[in-house]
């Protein structure tokens, strides 16, 4: 029987309520407290969703509640000194993506984390669908795969396309120098990589603001924009695998549009994770086939990721589960690691900032390394 693992959240707001709920889809969890500096935000959590203690200073909270493990769903600002704090704690910390706001936090997070006899991960959820896993088995099996040709994606989203719409995501001292690339591209850094089992070794990128201004309040005064709207990339693989992805985010129609093919000799993979429970696998001879969640479908390691028969959808949420679940397993069992470590976290920031200064300097840039 394992001992129960007590978990706090930092950050009551969209992303803080799901991992609440993620969390107690795992056995042996208890969510003892939530901390937001929105008192209102803190209680109203509290009350609609029972947990039993909720605080503005997160630093009380870990006095009092003394948490095995924290999720950090604050803004990207917060991420560094909050994750640091964790970490020096010894707290176990799982922290919404990005890592932070530029490579100078992240990699001084990645040392605190080395140091540090906690665990850290990254909430890049994507990855843990249970198709994405099945795209990466299907990959490492060279013999059947054959050879990469080319990889072609896109995210797209409408949320942010009129000026009256506004977020702290628009401004860089909140998200960083990168909005939708940091945002969302991110996340597609992290699924291609995991997917393909290669870092992305250069890009070139354009970047652009379509709305230099923006309007928080209907009678307030305009705000100026630092942060891109879209973005558009090419980037190489350490294979040599070559990939683009389109990215905006005032794109109308368009809500979480994720979605990534890979072509390969034998055969192409398309995966939409507003489809989270099909993949399409073309030959060409049957384009189009669908395989489905259920355990009979999949291979290897993948049937794992398998909790529903075929036909019942797995999706957004069942990803965010199993990232979770796997980080806990880590912590408990010491399972191994199968989920995004700060490391990767890290990669990620430097992959953006690659974009950002190609697109500055109107050239192909190689991610440090
Ligand atoms: N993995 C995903 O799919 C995904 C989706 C959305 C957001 N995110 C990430 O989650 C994070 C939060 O985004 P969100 O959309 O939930 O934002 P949000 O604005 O909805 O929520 C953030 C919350 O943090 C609170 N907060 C601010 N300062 C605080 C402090 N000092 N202490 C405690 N709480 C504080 C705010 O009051 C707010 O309620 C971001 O880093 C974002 O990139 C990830």
């Amino acid at each position: 029987m394992h001992n129960m693992l007590r978990v706090a959240v930092i950050g009551a707001g969209m992303m803080g309520l799901q991992h609440v709920e993620a969390i107690r889809r795992i056995p042996g969890t208890e969510v003892v407290a939530v901390a937001d500096a929105n008192g209102d935000l803190a209680r109203q959590a509290g009350e609609q969703l029972c947990i039993p203690a909720c605080y503005t200073d997160y630093r009380r909270m870990l006095e009092e509640q003394k948490p095995n493990v924290v999720h950090n769903c604050t803004p990207n600002h917060l991420h560094f000194g909050i994750n640091a704090e964790l970490l020096r704690r010894g707290i176990h910390v799982y922290c919404e993506k990005p890592l932070g706001l530029n490579s100078e936090e992240t990699g001084k997070l990645c040392k605190l984390a080395e140091q540090s006899s906690a665990q850290a991960g990254v909430n890049f959820n994507y990855r843990q669908n249970v198709m994405a896993q099945e795209m990466h088995v299907r990959m490492a099996d060279a013999s059947r795969w054959g050879r990469t040709y080319l990889i072609h994606s896109r995210y797209l989203q409408d949320w942010l396309m009129y000026d009256t719409d506004f977020n702290w995501r628009c401004r860089s001292e909140y998200a960083g120098k990168s909005r939708a690339l940091a945002d969302i591209g991110s996340h597609f850094f992290d699924l291609v990589q995991f997917i393909t089992g290669q870092k992305i070794v250069r890009v070139n990128a354009t970047l652009k603001t379509v709305l230099p201004q923006r309007l928080p309040s209907p009678n307030g005064q305009p705000v100026d924009i630092d942060t891109e709207d879209e973005a558009l990339v090419m980037f190489e693989l350490a294979d040599g695998v070559p990939g683009s992805l389109i990215v905006s985010q005032v794109a109308a129609g368009t809500k979480n549009d994720l979605e990534i093919t890979i072509d390969g000799s034998a055969y192409s993979m398309s995966w939409s994770q507003e489809n989270a429970d099909k993949l399409k696998i073309s030959t060409r001879d049957t384009p189009g086939s669908l395989l489905y969640t259920g355990r009979e479908m999949l291979q290897g390691e993948a049937r794992q990721y398998a909790t529903l028969p075929s036909g019942h959808p797995v999706g957004w949420q069942d990803g965010l589960r199993n990232g979770i679940q796997a980080f806990y397993a880590s912590i408990r069992d010491h399972a191994p690691v199968n989920y995004a470590t700060f490391e990767d976290g890290d990669y990620v920031v430097r992959v953006v900032e690659a974009c950002v200064q190609s697109h500055q300097e109107g050239r192909w840039i190689q991610v440090r390394q």
